[in-house]
């Protein structure tokens, strides 16, 4: 055939494909979403999603510790609740020093600027009715919430945290968790937002893990519509201006177009958050053998990077960072 152009010249050898190749996943943009118990030595397996295990904070420095010459940057910590000190309140989360708070304390202590720690920023956790906000006559309450979590973000940042994150989606959250980080002096501590947060069905395993699942309704009045692409930049642009660091998209998968839109749309670093039903989806076939696990996890994590993403929320961190195949991801060196 007489053709100038033929693409698979590109494709003929690894080195030609490693030096040709457009994207990469990186170490550096990884950060690994964890479970926290109270009792520090606890380490305990999830059955939503294998391979996860809600820990102490003893046992989790002990990862931390690992994962860091292998590249590890930073992780975000969710609290494992017990259900007797849940509330229609949620007031455990204003206890001032509850084992959230002395974990993200010991982990600052510990590895002080070698890791970013990230925060969690919802009353879900903590909460009976197993909402993000406060629950009146059936409504969760807007403002009401905001002002509780502008108080939990303060408690947050005295911990010496870098990174709060909240996750619950009110309206006018992040100006006011600003405000009150400001106001309280912790002008450094940063806000990275779950912007657009869409009402998904990839949440499940999650809230087995935590036991965090609403008792009633869902939460389609506050997380977005997947069916919506505008709102997303709507959403971030609202953040943005009231004082946003990272803006994140989640879950990932189902949002790569949500991903491309706000990569191109905004000026700040943008989060993708690789959720626990996309992980637990292929953790579930690889074990009846119907797919390869490191493949599948690779090329997932390696989408978001190409969609646009600059720091990806993924439960496969610690295994990215322990593949031994160093053409697919970049050297921490
Ligand atoms: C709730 C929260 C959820 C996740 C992170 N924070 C679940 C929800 O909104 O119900 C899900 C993360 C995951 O599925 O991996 N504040």
């Amino acid at each position: 055939m007489d053709m100038k152009q033929r693409p698979r010249r590109n494709r003929r050898t690894q080195a030609i494909r490693d030096l040709c190749q457009e994207s990469r996943i990186s170490e550096r943009g990884l950060i690994w979403p964890t479970f926290l118990l109270e009792a520090p030595n606890a380490n305990e397996s999830i059955a939503s999603m294998p391979g996860q295990r809600r820990m102490g904070i003893d046992t989790l420095s002990g990862e931390i510790e690992k994962l860091l010459p292998l590249g590890l940057r930073g992780v975000c910590v969710f609290a494992c609740v017990d259900d007797t000190k849940k509330d229609s309140r949620g007031s455990f989360a204003l206890d001032d020093d509850h084992f959230y708070l002395s974990g993200l304390r010991k982990l600052k202590q510990r590895f002080g600027e070698n890791l970013v720690v990230m925060t969690d920023l919802a009353l879900d956790p903590y909460s009976s009715d197993g909402h993000d906000g406060l629950v009146q006559n059936g409504e969760v309450v807007n403002d009401e919430t905001v002002n509780l979590l502008s108080q939990m973000a303060v408690l947050q940042a005295d911990t010496g945290a870098d990174w709060i994150g909240p996750s619950d989606m009110m309206d006018g959250r992040v100006g006011a968790v600003r405000g009150a980080l400001d106001k309280a002096g912790y002008t450094n501590t940063a806000i990275i937002s779950y912007s657009a947060k869409y009402a998904s069905a990839f949440y499940g395993p999650f809230r087995e893990a935590l036991d965090s699942a609403p008792r009633s309704g869902d939460k389609k009045t506050y997380q977005m519509n997947p069916a919506n692409r505008a709102e997303a930049l709507r959403e971030v642009l609202l953040d943005i201006d009231e004082g946003a660091d990272i803006v994140m998209v989640k879950p990932a998968l189902s949002y790569l177009d949500v991903i491309r839109d706000l990569s191109q749309a905004t000026t700040v670093p943008l989060a993708a958050y690789n959720v626990s039903g996309e992980y637990s989806m292929i953790k579930a076939a690889a074990e009846k053998g119907w797919i390869d696990e490191g493949a599948a996890a690779k090329e997932t994590v390696l989408s978001l990077f190409r969609a646009g993403a600059q720091i990806i929320l993924s439960y496969w961190t610690p295994f990215l960072l322990k593949s031994t195949e160093s053409l697919v991801l970049e050297s921490g060196a």
